[in-house]
């Protein structure tokens, strides 16, 4: 492996601009921040690149149903995906958005170029059309059975069974998932970029390495069923960049999408003018990697260096591929309480916990990961806490107490020392070919061999004895260095432990260089680094995850209009007992970003309510209104208490409403 310096650009996928964060997209977040993280400590320059993906009919839909703008929706969630991004360490250079005047210029020379290559012509179409909302609809708001493979329940742009790619009109048994009508087909003049143009170059391409072979095949099954010519307009409303020289055309969002990664470098230039544009995208000196989920592969692996070769701009070093996060093997549901949004999950845990848990699952492939939180809690206890913490904590303890913190002077010279520096090679092959799960068995073994040899001297018994503290400080020393080298393995993926050891030891940052430099000086004191996880907070954590009253980034699982519940009879309605309360009081609970906790008369006494309600009512709003709750159910233990009733409320998935009976109405009265 050659040692010169290199230069590299890195890509995460764009989130879309119309949902909060959730664990799906940590997968990426944290195999790629992993990786960029890995290359800086080997010596090398790389840039972090992403930002909000904030286009699109779901964006404008969105704000028009929350009664705001588009602009100032995305400004609220860029700012909210960047918190959230920030807290699970992801260390970027720039988290910018495709909603800016640099992708707006970047975005106009790319189509200028392509239009003048003749690549782009016009064609009418027909297009799913809600006649009773008056809005063409995005692919993501037709769902039908797949075209290709007759799984149902699609979505309109591709199929996460197959991951066919088409246009919504060839979905069998469409519905428009925002009124749940069948679209109608309405015609209008379109613009396509001729991919099929670009059949030869992406066949020699998709073949030179820069995918995996899997995702090769995959790619060439669709280059042998033909490219086909690709949609780049649609038809005001929209939310995008106009179409020069048009009228009401705006450029489809996976047009400038993939440019936004072009235009947040382009932004990252006017802050630090050290880093020049063209050298990560006009120069094929440097290196470029995107990594995406495999739902986007045909957008990156296709449109995008056909795009990007016609402009005239270098081609992707490699794409690569992940496969989807599921949890207890199944799609996240919000219904099952399996949906969990990088805020709560952050509300509960340690980021670097899901940090080395995706880093324990994820494989250079494209493989589902699934999340178990069962499994969750034993890997952190067993392997992070029990195994390699440990190390440090019961070492730290007696080199204070009996050494003043000073290691031994000497290095003490053990065979241990060379089997755990001789994995460095491995490790850094691991990290490399983002083999993370290989990586974490590795070093967990490692940890196995240090623990190994401090309980065969068991260094905290023989500090009972005077005429032993030689060998205690021997052991405390070596181990303690051995400590250093796990952490050093395990940087990458722990950055925010790593920085605490580095305080401890008293180093410099540590990195691949300084791996094996022995240290023989004195340390500060030690600071407890990590918990162990016990079942109630993972009860608490799906409590929360289930009283969600924000909007997953699924737009239609949110508009759609529910279907009403089968018939019941009436004795399961009068078995349900709805009362009048008088909210007393409403208090905040500053742990829960989501729960209210409320004191309410209900005319015999009063009761305690949990309610998921924090985003949509301040307390002040609350506190005297009249409303209704349903009685008779089962009291909830959550953690922050009791509930002991339900309130009910209105609500789409969006927004949530309070029910408030007319005038007169006493607490305590049934409601039938
Ligand atoms: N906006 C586009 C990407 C444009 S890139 C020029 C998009 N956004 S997304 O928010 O839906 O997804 C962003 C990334 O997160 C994608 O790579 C996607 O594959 C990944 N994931 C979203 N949900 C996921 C899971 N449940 N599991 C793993 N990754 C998932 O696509
Ligand atoms: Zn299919």
């Amino acid at each position: 492996m050659s040692t010169k310096s290199k230069k590299i650009l890195v890509t995460a996928a764009l989130p879309y601009a119309n949902g909060e964060i959730h664990l799906g997209h940590m997968v990426e977040h944290i195999q790629a921040d992993i990786w960029v993280r890995f290359q800086k400590m080997k010596g090398h320059t790389c840039l972090f690149i992403c930002g909000d993906d904030a286009h699109g009919t779901a964006i404008s839909l969105r704000a028009e149903r929350e009664g705001t703008s588009p602009e100032e929706m995305i400004q609220t969630l860029h700012q909210a995906h960047k918190t959230d991004l920030q807290d699970f360490l992801i260390e970027f250079d720039n988290y910018y958005t495709t909603h800016s005047d640099e992708n707006k210029q970047l975005v106009y020379q790319i189509y200028e170029k392509l239009e003048k290559a003749g690549a782009i012509f016009t064609q009418e179409v027909e297009q799913a059309y809600d006649a009773i909302k008056h809005v063409f609809l995005p692919d993501r708001y037709v769902k039908g059975t797949c075209p290709k493979c007759d799984a149902p329940d699609q979505y309109g742009d591709n199929c996460e069974k197959c991951g066919a790619a088409y246009s919504p009109t060839e979905l069998k048994h469409p519905l428009s998932t925002l009124t749940q009508t069948p679209p109608i087909l309405k015609k209008s003049l379109h613009y396509f970029f001729d991919l099929p143009k670009y059949e030869k170059f992406l066949k020699n391409w998709i073949h030179s390495g820069t995918v995996s072979s899997p995702v090769a095949h995959k790619l060439n099954e669709w280059l042998q069923t033909g490219l086909q010519p690709w949609d780049i307009s649609r038809d005001a409303p929209y939310f995008g960049f106009p179409i020069p020289h048009t009228e009401n055309k705006y450029f489809y969002v996976w047009l400038d999408a993939p440019v936004g990664y072009m235009a947040s470098t382009l932004n990252l230039t006017k802050k630090n003018h050290a880093i020049h544009f063209s050298e990560f995208w006009e120069n094929d000196k440097t290196e470029l990697y995107h990594f995406i989920g495999k739902d986007i592969v045909y957008f990156h692996a296709l449109f995008w260096p056909a795009m990007l070769k016609e402009a005239g701009y270098r081609l992707p070093s490699a794409i690569f591929t992940h496969g989807f996060l599921t949890v207890d093997n199944q799609k996240m549901s919000k219904s099952r309480g399996t949906y969990i949004n990088a805020r709560t999950y952050l509300n509960h845990f340690s980021p670097e916990y899901l940090r080395y848990y995706y880093a324990s699952k994820l494989t250079s492939g494209a493989e589902d990961i699934d999340l178990n939180l069962q499994d969750f809690m034993l890997k952190i206890n067993s392997d992070l806490v029990g195994k390699v913490i440990n190390i440090g904590s019961r070492l730290a303890a007696l080199l204070k107490k009996h050494f003043h913190n000073q290691l031994r002077r000497e290095p003490v010279s053990h065979p241990l020392w060379l089997t755990i520096i001789a994995e460095k090679e491995t490790i850094e092959m691991y990290y490399t070919t983002r083999d993370y799960s290989k990586a974490a068995r590795l070093i967990m073994n490692l940890a196995d061999k240090i623990n190994a040899y401090i309980d065969e001297y068991k260094p905290w018994l023989l500090a009972k004895d005077p005429a032993s503290l030689p060998k205690v400080h021997e052991v405390c020393s070596l181990g303690l260095n051995l400590f250093k080298v796990l952490i050093t393995y395990l940087k990458p993926i722990l950055p925010l432990t790593a920085a605490r050891v580095e305080l401890f030891l008293n180093t410099p940052s540590l990195n691949w260089a300084n791996l094996t430099d022995y240290l023989t000086h004195t340390l500060n004191d030690f600071e407890p680094l990590m918990q162990r996880i016990d079942h109630t907070r993972i009860q608490s954590m799906t409590d929360a995850a289930q009283t969600h009253d924000t909007p997953s980034d699924n737009p239609a699982a949110v508009s759609a209009i529910e279907p009403i519940k089968p018939l019941i009879n009436y004795d399961k309605f009068d078995a349900l007992d709805l009362r009048i309360v008088k909210i007393i009081k409403a208090e905040a609970i500053p742990e829960a970003n989501k729960l209210l906790k409320l004191t309410v008369d209900i005319g015999s006494g009063t009761r305690q309510i949990f309610a998921g309600i924090k985003r949509a009512y301040t307390p002040e709003q609350l506190e005297g209104k009249l409303t209704v709750i349903v009685a008779n159910l089962e009291p909830r233990q959550m953690r922050f208490g009791l509930s002991e009733g339900m309130l009910v409320l209105a609500g789409d998935g969006q927004g949530l409403w309070l029910l408030e009976p007319h005038d007169g109405a006493q607490p305590g009265m049934p409601v039938k």
